[in-house]
């Protein structure tokens, strides 16, 4: 695995880019200079991509030299979405909402709904702090990359003050909804899914992380991790994507954003963004399949609001760990699965960033765990199938819907709230 990078650059982030599948041949940067005069596409710091002439192509992904995006226009979306149609919307977010759209295979032109392929739109709220600096960063980053862990990005649309995001079509949705929320859409994940889907999260993190000038992604939470069909996860939301230090630095230093509860006890104190702080977000996540919990619950009893705080003493004691783990999972899981997975969390949230493993250690001991087979009586069960009917009471999903509260403490850093963790922005 690799990519196309390599140490003799050849910076592309000046060249406008220019797209020509389709009809609406546009030149990136020339569409930008119409929103803003000193900010075009590819030269925002921290998201400039350097190639080398001959791209190779790694099996297991690949870094583009120029975004291959269809660009958009606004009535084509609002076509392709149905008049952005309330019953279309799939989700919502920090940056606005997101519809369910249809395209023609062949053109991404738009098509009659039931009809082509089904795309996701997410639509800017006027009123969100993820404004443009955000949404140019998804493009430079995701419009490069490609990895079967990685959401596609197909296009995009950038007209007056209408910013648009079009994505490939993620049917199982995210892995928040299949944790969290209740309801015959969302089926109990069995502890094979969730290896699955940890694996597949993983190995994404880890392409991101090996690329020979390292992104971090900064914003690993349950909720960025899409499924599709087959429950293939796939990274998305790469707003707050961020090239790796060079020059032999350990970090960057950088304005503290991401999500409470899943950032890096070192980056939220003092801004220094490692490589290995998606590592300790990996953790959460790790501990949220786990336990069924959100990282952080205000619902729950005090003390407890914060998951990695409360759940550490259970992740070191093997006689604790059944306690915590997720009762959805009616205890079909094999237990010396359970217990390197503990214990893989734990390495994962340790408080030194260098004590952390890299991702690529992740994904290979998350491989010896799925090799492990349960022998419970159940194990001749389907455990890939998501699990029905939980003996849990129904729970209602955690929404802390609030303004956005921009955090004035001098340091430029600032706090979000967004309608699941807080923000960190
Ligand atoms: N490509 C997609 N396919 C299907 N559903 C999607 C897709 N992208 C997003 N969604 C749905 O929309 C929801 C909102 O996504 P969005 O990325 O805007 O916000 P979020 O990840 O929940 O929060 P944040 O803004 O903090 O990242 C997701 O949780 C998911 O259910
Ligand atoms: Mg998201």
């Amino acid at each position: 695995m690799g990519n196309c990078l390599d140490s003799s650059e050849k910076s592309i982030s000046s060249e406008p880019s220019t797209f020509n599948a389709g009809s609406s041949t546009t030149t990136t940067a020339s569409k930008f200079s119409s929103i803003s005069s000193t900010t075009t596409l590819g030269l925002s710091t921290g998201s400039d991509f350097s190639v080398s002439e001959k791209c190779q192509i790694a099996p297991q992904g690949q870094i583009l030299e120029v975004p291959n995006l269809r660009i958009f226009t606004f009535a084509e979306l609002r076509s392709a979405t149905r008049n952005f149609k309330p019953d279309s919307v799939l989700g919502e977010g920090g940056f606005g909402t997101v519809f369910k759209g249809w395209l023609d295979e062949k053109t991404l032109a738009p098509a009659k709904s039931g009809a082509g392929m089904v795309v996701a739109v997410k639509k800017l709220n006027p009123e969100s702090m993820q404004g443009f600096e955000e949404w140019q960063s998804e493009v430079n980053f995701l419009g490069r990359l490609s990895h079967p862990n990685l959401v596609k990005l197909l296009g995009y649309c950038l007209e007056e003050k209408e910013l648009l995001l079009v994505y490939e079509f993620m049917a199982k949705g995210s892995l928040e909804n299949h944790l969290f929320r209740r309801g015959a859409a969302f089926d109990p994940l069995s502890w094979n899914l969730r290896l699955k889907i940890a694996i597949g999260a993983a190995r994404g993190l880890a392409f991101l992380h090996t690329s020979e000038k390292q992104i971090i992604y900064r914003d690993f939470k349950a909720s960025n991790i899409l499924l599709d069909t087959n429950y293939n996860a796939k990274l998305s939301d790469f707003g707050l994507a961020k090239h790796g230090p060079t020059g032999g630095d350990s970090h960057v230093t950088t304005r503290v954003m991401g999500t409470y509860g899943y950032a890096a006890p070192e980056y939220v104190a003092t801004g220094h963004l490692y490589v290995k702080s998606d590592v300790y977000g990996f953790g959460v996540v790790l501990l949220e399949m786990l336990s069924g919990q959100r990282a952080l619950d205000t619902n729950r009893p005090s003390g407890q609001h914060n998951l990695v705080d409360w759940a550490k003493p259970y992740l070191s004691d093997r006689r604790k760990l059944a306690r915590l783990m997720d009762p959805r999972l009616e205890g079909q899981y094999p237990s010396k699965g359970v217990l390197h997975a503990a214990q893989l969390t734990l390495k994962c949230l340790a408080s030194e960033p260098r004590n952390r493993p890299s991702m690529k250690e992740v994904v290979e001991t998350l491989e010896q765990i799925e090799a492990i087979k349960s022998r419970s009586k159940d194990s001749t069960k389907d455990a890939t199938a998501p699990r029905h009917a939980s003996r849990r009471p129904a729970q209602s999903p955690v929404h802390h819907r609030s303004p956005l509260h921009p955090k004035h403490d001098g340091t430029g850093s600032g706090v979000r709230v967004n309608h699941h963790s807080p923000k960190l922005r």
